[in-house]
């Protein structure tokens, strides 16, 4: 008999149908999005589920799903599996690292250059119709090259990006990360490392890559914000909740900085109503990683650490991107 397994969302048919040659799957063809008791009972009796992120993995689910051992996220971040309690189970969490930073590096980048060149803000104006004439200071914004660019969070992504600013737009890179980069990492990126409140005060444009956990809740507040200057942008590509959206709003509408653009939201898909009011910021529904090609990888790299965790092909027992690889056995 195949192990059972729950795909949580919709994914890429030829996936499933891999997935089939090893397991008995249960999919979501419909893209339904299963409450909490809905998600436990549809774990019942499975060995492995697929998750995309969406789907909080914590003591509850564990502890109703005794036989579960792979939990295979298809996203690099896994602020919703409770990993701890995931290795206390003897279960195996996975991601989907490497795969999507350029991707979004990109996405973060042109999510930026929008805030900076009022580009959405501009665009609804075109389309309500109120372009009459040419004026000098029409949609002015700040200039990307040149400019100073902050980084919070300094990962393969934050690296990612740091390169693109450095040699792709001649800008000064800033960033600031738990840990500094060795001289070598930095040099590549053409970053240098300083304290949260210096990036703060000199960033022109000031980019959230910073994974979110209980440390990084609310790491940009109004404390943060009121540091920022005038004319700087705020970008957060990392995780609701490591941006005060509350704060953020506020901070937009007082024009105390210039604008911001925002990937990920505090309980999305729900946006903080007072942001939808606000002009001066883009808002995007959590797409960084969105390009055909990267979900794809994405998703196949999802399907590979399952079928390996839950000891099927070449690298079985060897998931490729293990999160807590100490559950893994040693090998012989
Ligand atoms: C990730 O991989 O963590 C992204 O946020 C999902 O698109």
């Amino acid at each position: 008999m195949k192990p059972a397994v729950l795909v949580a969302r919709a994914v890429q048919a030829d996936v499933i149908a891999r997935l089939r040659e090893h397991f008995d799957v249960e999919d979501n063809p419909g893209d339904e999005v299963f409450s909490k008791d809905e998600f436990i009972a549809r774990l019942h009796g499975k060995q492995g589920v697929f998750a995309t992120g969406s789907e909080r993995i914590d003591e509850a689910v564990l502890a109703a799903n005794p036989l579960l051992r792979a939990v295979c996220n298809m996203a690099v971040g896994y602020n919703n599996i409770d990993v701890a309690a995931c290795t206390a189970h003897g279960v195996v969490c996975t991601n989907t690292p490497d795969v999507l930073t350029e991707t979004t590096a990109d996405f973060g980048f042109a999510l930026m250059m929008a805030a900076a060149r009022r580009i959405a803000e501009s665009e609804h104006f075109l389309r309500r119709g109120e372009w009459k004439k040419w004026s000098v200071d029409m949609f002015t914004g700040g200039d990307i090259h040149g400019a100073t660019l902050g980084i919070l969070g300094m990962g393969r992504i934050g690296q990612a990006i740091a390169r693109r600013g450095a040699h792709g737009f001649g800008m000064r890179v800033i960033y600031h990360n738990r840990s500094r980069l060795e001289a070598s990492v930095e040099q590549a990126c053409g970053a240098a490392y300083v304290g949260k409140q210096e990036l703060l005060q000199q960033a022109d444009h000031l980019v959230i890559v910073v994974p979110y956990s209980p440390a990084s809740h609310h790491a940009i507040g109004a404390a943060e914000l009121v540091q920022m200057k005038p004319t700087a942008t705020l970008t957060n590509i990392a995780r609701g909740g490591v941006v005060d959206d509350a704060a953020l709003a506020k901070a937009l509408r007082e024009k105390r900085i210039a604008a911001a653009g925002l990937d990920v939201f505090e309980g999305e898909p729900t946006v903080h109503p007072d942001l939808l009011g606000v002009p001066n910021v883009v808002l995007t529904p959590h797409i960084a990683s969105a390009t055909v090609a990267t979900r794809r990888a994405m998703a196949d790299l999802a399907a590979d650490n399952l079928i390996a965790a839950l000891g099927f092909g070449p690298s079985a027992g060897r998931p490729p991107t293990p999160i807590n690889p100490e559950v893994l056995r040693p090998t012989a």
